[in-house]
């Protein structure tokens, strides 16, 4: 990479977080418990037993928190609010909770920290989750409900709304593969959720367009860069496609053309829930956004038996009645590379990134006319921390240092990227894995609380005000 990398003007540098992962304060003001509450106390589902109870103690601690991104020259917050806390029962509003984003929107303001807020990071309410959770199409008309009420108290000062983070997340890790709150394990429910938490997004975007056109409306979505092992050979090149299709265009299609790719449908044959999509709903869902947010960690490479072999296995998987973890994706063998890995064992793929945001560019947010904001990338690494709690984390800044490049190369293909938010501001509560991976840039002492910026801070500062990588 040649350096200096010069950023376009105006390129807005931040940091994210999200509610549930920093937040605690779970009982204060009337907060209604969530799915990650539940999930956490199940025992054996969270490392450690770990929990979201106190966190990182933001919510008592957000006037210093928002002191130091100040210092750290951060322009924007990407931050989530919690559905829980806004509205305990899923229904009912609790002023108290909005009035904490309030503060705390007011907090950013008074700083001149540009408010970037997420309405659903994954933490559902828990009686919403009890009438049926996200396979359920209720959860997409109260959602609605849900970003009115936070758009009638924060409406008037944040201008950047992403109705949902992730929602792959949430439908296949949460209700096909388990590994995610609620915790369940049935893959056509995963696929009802999909739809519905697109439903979601779509209802919930219109719903706030109609309020104010003035808003920036958009998604972020989780991409996965997928090569196949050998890319001559059929067999790989369709297990590539299938992770594809599951990750990847699952979303993007019904959101920029109206449709569920038919690839992916064939796939799905034998699985997919009849009278899932009702009249309406793909135009419900594709209806435009402003802004798509990019999230990019790492990739795999893929291998699989010839497609027609796959399909036949997976007719016949799921023929047994077994409802199976990895709905859509059954047979696909992932290759380890020999690169390097991060904590979370996840390879370091930067190339991949800037692929990514030239592909959806090209076929995705090009031809929509809409600008790329990436919404998280960062790293997780064994932190060693000094006798002052300070950490030299050269690995973590290599890895944003190289992301960062990889996003230049994006700009320079002609990629209109406008932003870049680190994950994350702070360690935090990382959920399966509690606070046992640290991806903060800012180190916390769970035991005092103490926040410590990083090595990785301190440079990041530095990027973020000159808007250049040297
Ligand atoms: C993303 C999540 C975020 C964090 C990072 C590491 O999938 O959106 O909350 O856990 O991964």
């Amino acid at each position: 990479m040649s350096t200096p990398l010069v950023f376009p003007e105006g390129f807005l540098w931040g940091s994210a977080t999200a509610s549930y992962q920093i937040e605690g304060a779970a009982r204060e003001d009337g907060r209604g418990c969530c799915i990650w509450g539940t999930y956490s106390r199940t025992p054996g589902m969270v490392h450690n037993g770990d929990t979201g109870e106190v966190a990182c103690d933001h919510y008592h601690r957000y006037p210093d928190d928002v002191a130091l991104m100040s210092e750290l020259n951060l322009q924007s917050y990407r931050f989530s609010t919690s559905w829980a806390r806004v509205m305990p029962d899923g229904r009912t509003v609790n002023q108290a909770g909005l009035d904490f984003y309030s503060r705390l929107t007011d907090e950013l303001l008074g700083r001149g920290i540009v408010p970037w807020l997420t309405l659903y990071h994954w933490d559902l309410p828990q009686a919403l989750e009890d009438e049926g959770g996200w396979p359920s199409r209720d959860t997409a008309y109260r959602f609605v409900e849900y970003a009115q009420a936070v758009h009638s108290a924060l409406g008037d000062r944040i201008s950047y709304w992403t109705t949902l983070n992730e929602p792959w997340c949430s439908a296949f890790l949460g209700y096909a593969d388990g590994r995610h709150a609620p915790g369940r394990t049935d893959g056509p429910d995963a696929l009802r959720a999909a739809h519905h938490l697109l439903l979601a997004h779509g209802l919930g975007t219109a719903e706030l367009r109609s309020r104010d056109a003035s808003l920036s409306l958009g998604i972020t979505l989780n991409f996965a860069d997928t090569t196949p092992a050998d890319p001559q050979d059929p067999g790989d090149q369709d297990a590539a496609r299938r992770i594809d299709g599951m990750s990847n265009r699952y979303f993007l299609d019904p959101l920029f053309r109206g449709a569920y790719a038919p690839d992916i449908l064939d796939d799905l044959r034998n699985v997919w829930p009849e009278g899932l999509v009702h009249d309406g709903d793909l135009a419900a869902i594709s209806t435009p956004i402003d802004v798509l947010g990019v999230n990019y960690y790492s990739g795999s490479t893929v291998s699989g038996p010839p497609p027609e072999e796959a399909h036949a296995a997976a007719d016949a998987a799921r023929a047994t009645g077994i409802p199976s973890p990895h709905v859509g994706s059954e047979h696909v063998t992932f290759v380890p590379q020999d690169v390097e890995h991060t904590a979370m064992d996840w390879e370091v793929r930067p190339q991949g990134f800037t692929d990514l945001l030239v592909r959806l560019q090209r076929d995705y947010t090009g031809p929509a006319g809409i600008p790329l904001y990436v919404t998280e990338n960062g790293a997780a690494y064994d932190d060693e921390p000094d006798e002052t709690g300070f950490v030299q984390d050269d690995d973590r800044l290599a890895y944003v240092r190289s992301h960062l490049g990889a996003l230049h190369e994006a700009l320079d293909a002609g990629a209109d990227v406008r932003g870049y938010f680190l994950w994350s501001l702070l360690d935090n509560f990382e959920w399966a894995y509690g606070y046992d991976k640290r991806f903060g840039i800012v180190r916390v002492d769970y035991d005092t609380q103490q926040r410590t910026p990083k090595a990785s801070a301190h440079w990041y500062a530095g990027v973020a005000g000159s808007n250049r990588v040297d």
